[in-house]
């Protein structure tokens, strides 16, 4: 996730830009850059940093112009560095471009354009778009690039300016958020609102395929094929602060509800019709054992399972703060998956750092590019873009997705999945943006029933197999947001002890999803109501039988139980959610946590 600005009028566009940039900073800050035309061609300033570190570049060596695009950076293809900063430029800098998103088929369109003779500077995705512009461009930018566009695959929000053309940018959008914002003879755009708030509170939404135009004349807005389409602006009404969450009331709520995009960006350039395919070569391995603290631990315990069920492989999961305490005996032939949102937590830092000591291959799965992991092994990105809200949701969900295509390769290559298999997995997989989707439209039920319980004292979360860990994720969520006790169990377990301590005032939340190990799980919420507990059920929606158990039901769609868990763990942090905002709990900023530890 990054974030992009454009101005046009007769302010100092640099000064336009950076504040703009400034209220973007929580969609990526590792690097930032700007460039404005002034007469005399595109003058670029950009850097590795926080938007800080650009204001100070600005102010030892100033652009000046009225025409302008900027680029706050989170890194999905290349380091964070000076270079990889956006805006990206052509062989000979006749035009800038700033990018938010991923463009799949970069590699076979860089080859090409590497054989023509263009000259590259960065690692990134992004740069194949001026160089396309460059040979497209014949005295009008808009028609360059949607002739550019039409080359390309994958999702972005794009705006670009010319030499040439010194009152005139050009943008466009598929899969990434861009808005206009119409100001008295000036024009801004942006990834979102709060950007422009202080210049203009009259916007317009760009839709996918659409392609705008921003001239002194006013704003265009043009279709693929160039016909003009006509849109009316609307007048934004949320203060400041609301239109930072885009409206929602917490970040962890906007969080949850970025979880369909979320997951098409994790899957994007990854799913291939016969396989998936990974951007980092996987050593050879015979056993896999994975480890994390927290939420990214749940991430890696249902890894686990998916290793042992898709690759057919022995897979262990270790918490990243006991690892370098055990013997583990690692060689060679172990692959460590170091799973970790920030790649900065001290715990699992040292765990691949004994990993590595060891002999094991090391994988980082990070949120995070240039984080202290992913600096000391070979990383898989997430692409959940940045998350503010101190609970785990998005990133979660991304760290599940991006663990299931590894175990699904892993199958692949040993061939421990029929054809027939790998299809269903492929054409599930397809299908999981749209079934969380489908499962967060039914955030009122949850409200329902959060509503009911949100004053109780204890939960008990039960699952078995694949489901233990969502258990466990729902425990972890409602105990760190709302301050209530909640335990997660194996459900199998629950007779060993646990069982002692349930009477009417516990509230069981029991996964009962379609699997190998329903009819167990529902022996163990026959337990539960012997005994009085209030009953909260997550099931498919298929499931008919569920109803006589509770009342109390989260339906979510049906796809493969080994994928379920995914939509299962969505109604669960909605309610931690809604039961944390109700008891007037700071949901974003949880009492005595950290967004990442970086202590032992
Ligand atoms: O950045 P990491 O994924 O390594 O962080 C690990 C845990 O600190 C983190 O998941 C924590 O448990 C979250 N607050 C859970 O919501």
């Amino acid at each position: 996730m990054c974030g992009i600005v454009g101005y046009l009028g007769e302010k100092e566009a640099s000064s336009v830009l950076l504040e703009g940039l400034k209220r973007l900073e929580y969609r990526g800050y590792d690097s930032a850059g700007m460039a404005v035309l002034n007469g005399n061609g595109v003058a670029k300033a950009k850097c590795a940093g926080k938007i800080a570190a650009l204001e100070t570049v600005l102010l030892s060596q100033p652009i000046h112009g009225h025409t302008g695009i900027g680029h706050t950076r989170w890194a999905t293809h290349g380091r964070p560095n000076d270079e990889n900063a956006h805006p990206h430029s052509d062989c000979k800098n006749r035009f800038a471009l700033v990018h938010n998103g991923i463009i799949e088929n970069y590699l076979e369109i860089k080859e090409k354009l590497l054989k023509a003779g263009h000259h590259f500077r960065t690692e990134t995705d992004t740069e194949i778009i001026p160089h396309l512009i460059e040979i497209y461009y014949n005295g009008n930018l808009e028609e360059a690039l949607i002739r550019s566009l039409h080359e390309i695959r994958g999702s972005y929000a794009i705006a670009a300016i010319a030499e040439d053309e010194p009152q005139k940018i050009a943008a466009a959008r598929m899969g990434s958020p861009l808005v206009i914002g119409i100001g008295k003879g000036e024009y801004f755009l942006a990834s979102d609102i709060p950007a422009f708030l202080p210049f203009t509170r009259d916007a317009l939404i760009v839709e996918d395929g659409e392609v705008i135009v921003l001239t002194p004349e006013g704003v265009k807005l043009l279709d693929s094929h160039q016909k003009k389409i006509e849109r009316t602006s609307f007048r934004v009404l949320w203060d400041t602060a609301m239109a930072e969450k885009g409206g929602y009331k917490h970040f962890m709520l906007k969080e949850i509800h970025e979880q369909p995009d979320v997951i098409s960006e994790t899957l994007a350039g990854r799913l291939k019709p016969n396989g998936i395919s990974l951007e980092i070569e996987i050593p050879k391995f015979e056993r896999v054992f994975l480890t994390g603290a927290g939420t990214a631990y749940h991430a890696a315990m249902i890894g686990k399972y998916w290793f042992e069920n898709l690759a057919k492989i022995p897979a262990e999961v270790e918490l990243s703060s006991e690892f370098r305490y055990r013997n583990l005996h690692l060689s060679k032939k172990t692959l460590v998956v170091a799973v970790s949102q920030s790649g900065e937590t001290a715990d699992t830092l040292a765990a691949v750092r004994e990993a590595k000591k060891q002999g094991a291959s090391v994988l980082a799965v990070t949120n995070v590019m240039g984080s202290s992991i992913s600096r000391e092994a070979p990383s898989l990105y997430t692409r959940a873009g940045i998350e503010i809200g101190v609970a785990a949701t998005k990133t979660y969900v991304s760290q599940l997705t991006l663990l299931f295509l590894l175990a699904l390769k892993a199958g692949l290559e040993r061939e421990a999945l029929s054809s027939e298999e790998m299809k269903m997995f492929l054409k599930e997989l397809y299908r999981l943006p749209e079934l969380v989707s489908l499962t967060l439209k039914k955030e009122s039920d949850v409200k329902h029933i959060a509503k009911l319980f949100a004053s109780r004292k204890d939960f008990l979360y039960l699952g078995r197999h694949v489901y233990y860990p969502i258990a466990l994720e729902g425990a972890l969520k409602l105990k760190e947001i709302s301050y209530i006790h909640a335990e997660g169990y194996a459900a199998g377990e629950m007779k060993h002890g646990p069982i002692a301590l349930i009477d009417e005032n516990v509230v069981a939340v029991a996964l009962t999803l379609k699997s190998p190990v329903y009819e167990k799980t529902i022996s163990n919420v026959e337990e539960v109501l012997a005994r009085d507990a209030s009953l909260i059920l997550v099931a498919e929606e298929t499931n008919k039988q569920v109803s006589k158990y509770t009342n109390h039901l989260f339906l979510i769609p049906e796809t493969h139980w080994l994928l379920s868990p995914i939509l299962a763990v969505l109604p669960l942090q909605l309610l931690a959610y809604l039961i944390s905002d109700k008891k007037g709990c700071d949901v974003d900023q949880p009492r005595n946590l950290a967004k990442s530890v970086t202590v032992e």
